[in-house]
């Protein structure tokens, strides 16, 4: 009888033992989704400037039309920096010579004083939307090469005066070294270079820099990953650096896609070029589910292409932040893949981190998930 007692003692205690047991670990794995629910609703009221908050300024390049409306509410949440996609460019900012149209400038530098956000110049001297009457005279010849670097001063002047204090940063050049893989051939075929020689890019850079001695001024460029460019530009900027030209940081566009370029050239031009004491940024940051420009082949958001895509956006990501001593920046080109200029009627590109609803993709994830 005693024995019996013992044994169903026992047995109680064995079973509140493992009940008890059984609710700890419930209780526990449901602390465990609090916590997560927790912490997912925390992220998603966080933006991307805030994960990156100790690292480096995340900033989009816009038009005056995104201003408003459910595009202006997310570039507010995600990003502290802003770049005007084409509105600064030589062509729409100074269409006619005695004419400068800084309206879309002056939105988009507006918008960024009231909410805070920084805000990087783009771009002072390019080959392409530069209006043709900069290059020519009255009687529709090509000027000479005083009056287009007088030309081109004045621009710089007008512009870099006008945001000073309000611009931190200027692409003062961009893409100006060629993508032939000859390595003879350095300079980009422009007008600039034809008319002016390799002169007009030390001096846009000290004519900025006399504007506003206080603005971070880029030579930006894309393809900066393929060797043989990136050695030119290498090259190029180390002689400016020499020469005392005030060049303080380089821009690596970053028109990037799921399989270009491998992880290991974006690491080796951030070493290069900051091996010379330049900052570097990210200026253009996207990466199209397409190989090329010239794949015509539309296959869509496909299950494997964004998977791909959050691959990619990792290790970059993750590779910026390990260089955040070196990177002072990092934009994207466009807001979402509601509208990307990669886009062509025919196909979509889908390159960037918030879909056509402007919700986060799976990338986004990937970008603000620290592992
Ligand atoms: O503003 C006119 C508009 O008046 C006209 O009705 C319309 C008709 O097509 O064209 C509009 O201009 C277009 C402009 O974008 C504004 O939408 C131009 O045709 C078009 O060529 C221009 O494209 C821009 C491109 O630079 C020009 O090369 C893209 O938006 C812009 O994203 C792109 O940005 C460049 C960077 O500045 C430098 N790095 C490469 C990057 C991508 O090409």
């Amino acid at each position: 009888m005693k024995n019996r007692q013992f044994l169903s003692v026992r047995l109680i205690t064995l079973i509140s033992l493992v009940a008890s047991g059984v609710i700890i670990v419930l209780a526990s794995s449901c602390g465990a989704c609090g916590r997560e629910k927790a912490s997912i609703e925390s992220d998603s009221l966080k933006g991307l400037k805030d994960f990156y908050m100790g690292y480096f300024p995340v900033g989009v390049a816009v038009a005056p039309n995104s201003l408003d409306g459910d595009q202006a509410e997310l570039i507010r949440k995600h990003f502290n920096s802003l770049t005007a996609e084409n509105a600064m460019k030589p062509g729409p900012i100074h269409p006619e010579e005695n004419r400068y149209f800084w309206e879309h400038a002056d939105l988009i530098v507006d918008f960024a004083q009231v909410y805070g956000m920084k805000v990087r110049g783009h771009t002072l001297c390019w080959h392409n939307q530069t209006g043709a009457w900069m290059f020519q005279d009255s009687q529709g010849n090509q000027v000479t090469r005083e009056t287009a670097l007088a030309r081109l001063q004045d621009h710089i002047k007008q512009v870099v005066t006008r945001y000073k204090g309000k611009i931190y940063a200027w692409d003062v050049l961009n893409e100006a070294v060629t993508d032939d893989q000859d390595p003879a051939k350095i300079f980009r075929e422009s007008l600039w270079y034809n008319i002016c020689g390799e002169e007009y890019i030390s001096k846009a850079f000290q004519w900025a820099h006399e504007a506003d001695p206080g603005a971070v001024l880029f030579y930006n460029d894309y393809n900066t990953e393929n060797p043989v460019k990136r050695e030119k530009i290498y090259n190029l900027l180390k002689k400016l650096i020499e020469e005392g030209v005030p060049v303080h940081g380089v821009g690596l566009q970053g028109h990037w896609n799921i399989s270009n370029p491998p992880a290991q050239e974006i690491r080796e031009s951030i070493d290069k070029f900051s091996s010379l004491g330049l900052e570097i940024q990210i200026t253009e940051l996207d990466v199209s589910i397409y190989a090329s420009r010239n794949d015509t082949i539309n296959m869509g958001f496909t299950p494997e292409r964004e998977q791909k895509q959050m691959d990619f956006y990792r290790t970059a990501f993750d590779m910026f932040r390990e260089k955040k001593d070196f990177i002072t920046g990092v934009t994207f080109w466009n807001i979402s893949d509601r509208h990307s200029w990669l886009d062509r009627r025919e196909r979509k590109c889908y390159p960037l981190l918030f879909d056509e609803d402007l919700k986060p993709k799976k990338a986004y994830w990937e970008v603000v998930r620290f592992w």
